[in-house]
This record gives C-alpha cells, structure tokens and sequence, in this order.
C-alpha cells in the first residue's frame, strides 16, 4: 500500500487512493444547516451551478436534485469517477458536467448562475495570487445578480483530531478506519491521516497522507472579492446565520456579482 498519492496538480493527496473513505463517510454528512443553505441558493440560482474542487458531488448533488444544471471540477480523477456515479443516478433530464481541472486552471461555462466553494475550498489555493486569480475568474463568469456561496476556517481555528473514525469496508476486502490529526507547517495547516486496514486474513496495514490547507485569513479574502467586484451580502459563522464577529473562526460567506 502505498504511503501517499500525487493528485494532479503535483500536491501530495488522499483522495486518489482514499477518496471513497471520505466519501462514505462525507455523502450525507451536512453541518447543521449546511444542506438547506445550498438548496436554498441552488433554487434561487439563475443559471448552470459550479463548484470547482467538488469531490464527489457532495454538495452538487443537492441542486442536481433541485434540477439545475451543474458544472464541477476537481484536480483528482478519483473523485470525479464517485461524482459521476452520483449525479448519474439524480435527475436524468438535467445535464451535468465533471471535467478534470485545478483551481489554478478555474475555466467553466460563462453565465453561472451560482459558485459554490464549500469546505475549504478556497483554503486549496497555492498562495494569494491563485487565489485573486480564482475570484477574478468567479465574476467574469457569474451572470448578472449570480451569487458565491463559500465556507472555510480562519487562521485562529483550533487544530482539529477527529479521534478514530467509523470504519468502512474497504474495496479490495476488509475494513478501514481512519483518524485525521491538523497541525501548523508554517502558513499552512497540515492534515495528517492515518489510514488502518484490517484485511479479510486479520493483517493490519496502514498508509498515511498530507493534506495542505493554506492559511487565508478574511482581509485576504474580501480584498480578493473587492479587486473582482464581488460585494459580500452574507458574512456569517455558521449556515444558520449566525452572523460573524471578530475573533470568530469559522466563515460562511455569500457575495454578489
Ligand atoms: C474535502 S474534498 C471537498 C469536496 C467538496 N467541495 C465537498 O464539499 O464535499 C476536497 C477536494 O478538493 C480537491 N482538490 C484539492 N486540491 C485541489 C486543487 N488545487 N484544485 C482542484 N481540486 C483540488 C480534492 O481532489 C478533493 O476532491
């Protein structure tokens, strides 16, 4: 078993090789709120909904089944092949688009109607500029009245360990649990995790992978949204819309072209 994977943009990676544990354990998992925030904005959107590094679908999923038309990328061809299976099985009548691509090369269709960066997304980019770029592209691309929705950490964020997580069975044969440990590598918050097979024959295995979250506080953000016309509508701590104040860690946050 091999200790880690190169996604496609050259970053060392768990979703190639463990995409589907998170995804087994992720598909139906919504903070409070988190599912009616984005059907809220999938219903009320006015055009094709985007979400670059989507994953497996999870949270396309909720406005293909509002049936909207959705476009997603991800760096990784793994995860793609997962959100193909899921938007395949929703709504046959409404088209969908997956299509292997960066954040660094952000190009979907003009006239979005909605951009969903969920989960940190925006966290994945590789320093300031990628991510200026990545907010310059959002609004050439949103329709007039076309909306951002995006939710991340903030620096301060406690280092997070989610303790040994539920396992699942593994697709070559017995099961796999795993336990995500987030420590500080200088402007990045590094997420370890340790991945434990226990194989059909008793045999324990274990692989480890990196995941890199760059440290964005709000100033950097809602510089980049400014410098691209984007005003914020929506600056929250939660999906419940509790609104944020200084100090706060956690961000929910809506902008309009
Ligand atoms: C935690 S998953 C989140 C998926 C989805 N946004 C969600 O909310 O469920 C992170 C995804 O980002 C993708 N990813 C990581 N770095 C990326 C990059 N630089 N460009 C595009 N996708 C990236 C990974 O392949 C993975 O599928």
């Amino acid at each position: 078993m091999s200790p880690t994977t190169e996604s496609a943009t050259g970053h060392e990676s768990s979703w190639r090789a463990w995409g589907w544990y998170y995804d087994a354990l992720s598909a139906a998992r919504f903070r409070p709120g988190e599912h009616d925030f984005h059907a809220n904005l999938a219903a009320a959107a006015r055009g094709v909904v985007a979400e670059p590094a989507c994953g497996a679908g999870r949270v396309l999923a909720i406005a293909k089944g509002l049936g909207r038309e959705v476009w997603g990328a991800d760096a990784e061809g793994a995860m793609l092949t997962l959100a193909e299976r899921r938007l395949a099985t929703l709504r046959p009548d409404v088209p969908h688009h997956l299509v292997r691509q960066g954040l660094a090369d952000f190009d979907p269709p003009e006239r979005l109607g909605l951009v969903l960066l969920p989960l940190d997304a925006v966290r994945l980019t590789a320093d300031r500029r990628e991510l200026a770029a990545l907010m310059a592209t959002v609004a050439a691309r949103l329709a007039a009245g076309g909306c951002l929705a995006l939710d991340m950490d903030l620096p301060d964020a406690p280092r997070r360990d989610s303790g040994w997580l539920p396992s699942q069975p593994h697709p070559d044969g017995g099961r796999t649990r795993a336990r995500v440990r987030q420590k500080l590598d200088g402007g990045f918050v590094v997420e370890e995790t340790v991945y434990r097979t226990t194989g059909d024959d008793g045999r324990v295995t274990e692989a480890w992978t990196e995941d890199r979250y760059r440290q964005v506080t709000l100033s950097e953000l809602e510089s980049a949204l400014q410098a691209a016309d984007m005003a914020v509508t929506q600056r929250c701590v939660d999906f419940l819309g509790t609104p944020w104040r200084p100090g706060d860690t956690t961000l929910v946050l809506t902008a309009r072209r």
